[in-house]
């Protein structure tokens, strides 16, 4: 037997830092792919059959159908803190723990949601394409013009810390916060984030940006509608830095054609990689593929902490046995040893 075939075996789904990967290498044998793309549920199960753990992109499918394949599999890391690609019962029921990267991309995301909220009202997009066209003849005095982003009312929807690191910063801009939550927060983190607790018809009506940050989960699936577009101001702007899914798509491209709410500021989209064709056809909505958390130490950070939660997960380094960031704690690793 080769040194090789006693050490379990990683699969790490999309291009990762290598630097950071050298890690996984001290314990592991570890296969890499070069390409960023989607995995159907069958070629996971066929990419982690021989596998004992996993770096799997916040897109990568596991659920039952795959874990009937994978006698071996003990972790699967996430990198990212949303997690809807997991089934965690499921996992919980094969004994293979699954992590998370949280806390690590709050104010890279945040910083995120204002580029987006910035961009939407002042039509920034826009304006560069309509210069790079070559269809800037002179200065003009009405050209491109948009919404004012200070003074007005910031909205958020989801007030984890995501959501608080976005109130924060809202104070420069001189904006009342108001936001809804499934549960209200407490006193000081409220007064902290210079935020008022309103009921969720009210958040629709009277917020200018309307940003959202809920997980996606069974509950908030669409939780943004027709019903709900039809609540916001007509000057408002709807900006998702969530989740596609969260949002209807259908129901976002008729509002916005049809100028129902002023646009929107768009990172996550239903079928990404796919976006809407009509969606594409419109001026009033700022589009970027999934890149909130996109900058170079954040993405750094979340991948060494994927990195940390796997080798931890399977009983190597400091806080063997114990990932920092188990987001199934009930598995009680029953597969591992
Ligand atoms: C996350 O972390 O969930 C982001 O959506 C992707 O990095």
């Amino acid at each position: 037997m080769t040194h090789s075939d006693h050490r379990p075996r990683i699969w790490v789904s999309r291009p990762l830092f290598d630097d950071i990967l050298d890690r996984l290498r001290e314990h592991f044998d570890v296969e890499v792919e070069d390409d960023d793309r989607e995995w159907t549920r069958q070629e996971m199960a066929e990419k982690l059959a021989d596998k004992a753990g996993a770096i799997l992109g916040v897109a990568d499918p596991v659920d039952a159908s795959v874990l009937a394949h994978t006698p071996l599999l003990r972790a699967i890391a996430n990198r990212g803190v949303g997690y809807n690609n997991l089934d965690l019962a499921a996992l919980s029921a094969a004994g293979v723990v699954a992590t998370n990267t949280p806390g690590v991309l709050d104010e890279t995301v945040a910083d995120f949601a204002w580029a987006l909220m910035l961009a939407t009202a002042r039509r920034v997009t826009e304006a560069e394409r309509y210069l790079r066209a070559g269809e800037w003849k002179g200065m003009s005095f009405h050209i491109l013009l948009g919404g004012d982003v200070h003074g007005r009312t910031l909205g958020i929807l989801g007030m984890g810390r995501i959501g608080q690191a976005i109130a924060r910063r809202a104070a420069g801009f001189r904006m009342p916060v108001i936001y809804h939550n499934r549960s209200r927060l407490d006193g000081a983190i409220e007064q902290d984030c210079k935020a008022r607790y309103v009921d969720r018809d009210t958040l629709l009506g009277e917020a200018d940006f309307l940003v959202l940050t809920v997980p996606m989960t069974a509950e908030t699936r669409h939780i943004v509608g027709a019903a709900e577009l039809a609540r916001m101001k007509r000057d408002a702007f709807l900006i998702n830095i969530a989740r596609g899914g969260v949002v209807d798509d259908a129901a976002l491209v008729a509002a916005l054609s049809e100028k129902r709410i002023a646009g929107a500021g768009l990172d996550v989209f239903e079928r990404e990689p796919a976006v809407p064709p009509a969606m594409l056809a419109l001026d009033n909505v700022v589009l970027t593929p999934h890149i909130a958390s996109a900058s170079l130490a954040t993405r750094r950070a979340m991948a060494g902490m994927a990195v940390d939660n796997l080798i931890a997960a399977l009983g190597y380094g400091p806080d063997a046995g114990r990932p920092p960031n188990a987001i199934n704690a009930d598995s009680s690793l029953a597969r591992a040893g």
